[in-house]
Order: structure tokens, then sequence, then C-alpha cells
């Protein structure tokens, strides 16, 4: 295929030190089967692997320490344990020929006393409680407020970042990292002047609500290199009680200061038309703009079909892009993408929890034909 033919999702792409045979990316998803520990299981190795023709995989997003735990059963990558599990997911993966990053996080004020250590409050950049309810795995409850975290504190969470893409990289070898700074979470809710109201150097100006993603950056960078580092970002997401007072401007600077990094990508997820990720009514749309000023690949996200996907990759909207639900129902999603297949349908019910049901039981193209 040559450089400058038109690309369509299986045109062949690099994203930094990864080297992908096509651009259809499985999107991260938190499914709650982690085992004891928070650990990744042999359930989980299988589930990826089976995934493995994916042009790359992205991980549910995987705490980076004790304090980053939101739900029920979502899998660490602090302990020895966690970091073991993540080591066999990853042999499972490259075995059956596929790339694999796992996705960081802490959830911030998304939690509750109930995850915490010591049944402490949740932490986050100010005490802004979210409207809503969270699943504690013992039924819902209201969230509580967090408590904002003190400006010495910060540094050692960005230390958890990067030790957690260490484990990754040189412990568990997955082929990299991508930090979650999207839809609500704690990096996002440092980026967004709803949830950030601090007057120390992290708060105020855009400059410096980007200050603890930048810091996340340069440390992971450090510890395992930019080209292995994706950045997620949902600049007009909603989803837990987000907002921003100027999306366009405020996430054009941030993605201006991606630049210098020389990261493997950029993943901005932006719903289409009609999706629950698309921008409120009324809201601007940002993608577009963003893709302009950031210089290295971008993966787009949120409800595209096969011919959505080809059309925005054709039209240069974007390099790749990644499938959340598709990859939940259909294991060989290139290949059924490929030959024009149906599609299995997803089973809503199964999402979070439970055991291989709704995880690993999607047939396959060849066992349906068979
Ligand atoms: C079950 C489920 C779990 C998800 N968990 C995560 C997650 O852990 N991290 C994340 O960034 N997005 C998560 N998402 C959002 C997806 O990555 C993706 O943005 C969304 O499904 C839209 O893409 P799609 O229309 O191709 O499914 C999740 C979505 C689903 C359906």
């Amino acid at each position: 295929m040559s450089q400058t033919s038109t690309p369509d999702l299986f045109t062949p792409l690099r994203l930094g030190a990864i080297e992908l045979p096509n651009r259809v990316v499985m999107a991260p998803m938190t499914r709650s089967r982690a085992g004891e520990g928070n650990c990744p299981t042999a359930l989980t190795a299988e589930y990826y692997a089976q995934r493995a023709s994916a042009g790359l995989i992205i991980t549910e997003a995987t705490q980076v320490c004790d304090t980053a735990q939101g739900y029920p059963n979502t899998p660490g990558i602090h302990t020895d344990a966690q970091t073991l599990g993540w080591r066999k997911v990853a042999e499972a993966v490259h075995a059956a020929g596929g790339r694999i990053v796992t996705q960081l996080w802490h959830v911030g004020r998304i939690s509750h006393p109930l995850f915490q250590p010591n049944g402490a409050a949740p932490l986050a950049p100010s005490a802004v409680t979210p409207k809503g309810e969270l699943f504690t795995g013992q039924g819902m409850a209201p969230f509580p407020t967090p408590r904002a975290l003190e400006t010495d504190e910060i540094p050692v969470l960005v230390r958890n970042f990067a030790d957690a893409a260490k484990r990754a990289v040189f412990d568990a070898g997955l082929d990299g990292v991508e930090i979650h700074a999207a839809n609500g979470y704690l990096v996002d809710q440092f980026l967004r002047d709803r949830t950030n109201k601090r007057t120390d150097r992290y708060g105020g100006s855009v400059e410096n609500r980007a200050r603890f993603l930048l810091e996340i950056l340069e440390a992971t960078a450090h510890a395992v290199g930019a080209d292995r580092i994706g950045v997620r970002l949902s600049p007009t997401g909603v989803f837990n009680d987000m907002g921003d007072s100027d999306p366009q401007n405020h996430f054009l600077s941030i993605a201006k200061a991606l630049n210098p990094f020389g990261l493997a990508y950029l993943h901005v997820i932006e719903g289409r038309p009609g999706h629950h990720m698309a921008p409120p009514d009324g809201a601007p749309h940002v993608a577009a703009e963003l893709r302009a000023v950031y210089k290295g690949p971008f993966i787009l996200n949120g409800g595209y079909s096969r011919a959505d996907a080809d059309a925005a990759l054709a039209k240069g909207q974007a390099d790749a892009i990644s499938f959340g639900e598709g990859f939940i129902a259909n294991p060989d999603l290139p290949l059924r993408f490929q030959r024009d297949a149906a599609l299995n349908e997803p089973d809503r019910a199964s999402y979070y929890g439970g055991d291989a049901k709704g995880y690993t039981d999607y047939p396959a193209l060849e066992s349906v034909a068979a």
C-alpha cells in the first residue's frame, strides 16, 4: 500500500513505537471481572487474546494506586500480583499476534469510601460532589463529597502513574499505556472547570488545570518513552456530571500543549450524531479542531460504523477509529468488517461483572460458518 493512497481501516499505521496492521482499534472498556486483589485472571487473558486481530487493544481502565478505584472488580497495576496477571494477558495477546496497551486511571471523585483505604473520602481536585449515584457492589448509593487534594499530594499521584507505566511496560510486557484523561475521572476533573476550583498552581487558568496531565506525561515519558504513551480526552462529554465553560478553547490549548511530547497518539471521544456520547444540543463539536492543531496520530471514537470509519479516515478526520461495543460482541470485528459480515448484537446486561457469559462466549465468524 503506498503512503499516498487514501487510507481505510485496513491500511497499516504506526503509533509511536507500535506498528498496527490495521486501524480498527479496540476502545477501552471496563468489564468488572477482575479476580482476588483486583488481579486480571485467565479469563481476562482469554477475552483479550480473542480480540488480538484489533490493530491495537486498549484495555479496560486500570488503577494506578489504592485510592484509584470506584467500581467493583476493576483491575489494578500497582501490586506484584496484579502486574503478574497483566503479564499473562500480554503474553496471551502477543501469542495470538496482537498488540495491547493498558489504560491507566484514577477515578478521583467517582468513588465511595467502600473502595477507599480506611473508608476515607474519595480524592478530587476540589470538594465538588457529583450529582447522581454510583454502584458500590452492594446497590446504588449517592456520591459522597470528595476531599480536595493538598498541593503536595499531587506529585505523589503523578509518581503513581509513572510507576504503573513502568510496571505495565517493563514488568508486564504490555506495549504501552493510555492515560485516561476523559469521562470525568481524576485527570479530567483537573482539566475541566466545573470540577476544578483550585487556587494553587493546579487550578484557575487552563495552563494550570492541564498541569496535572502534563506532569503525568513528563513522568511517564521519562519512565517508558513517549512513543509508548497515548492520551484519551472527552472535551464535550457530560458523563459523570462533567462540563466546562469553554471546551473549544480550553481543549485546543490542551491539545497544543501535548504536541511537544511526541506521544504515540491522542484518542478523542466525540460521539457521532445521535450517539449517547455526542456533544449535547447546542454545544460545540471540537474533534475536528483538535485534529487540526494536534500534530501526532489521532484516534476518534463514539458510535462509528465501518462505513463512518472509512469515511472519516478518507477525509483525514482521524488516523484510526476505536470501537467499543462492536468489540464486546465481535471478537473478530476486523475480519467481519473486511468480509462485510453481519455483526453479533451485544448483550448489555452482561457488560459489567459476572463470568464468561457475555465476555468470552461471543462466536467468531469461523465458528458460525463451520
Ligand atoms: C461496557 C463499557 C465500558 C467502558 N469502559 C470504559 C473505560 O474503562 N475507559 C474508557 O475510557 N471508556 C470506557 N467506555 C467507553 C468506550 O471506550 C467508548 O468510548 C464508547 O463505548 C463509545 O464507543 P462505541 O460507540 O464504539 O462503543 C466503556 C464503554 C462501555 C460500553
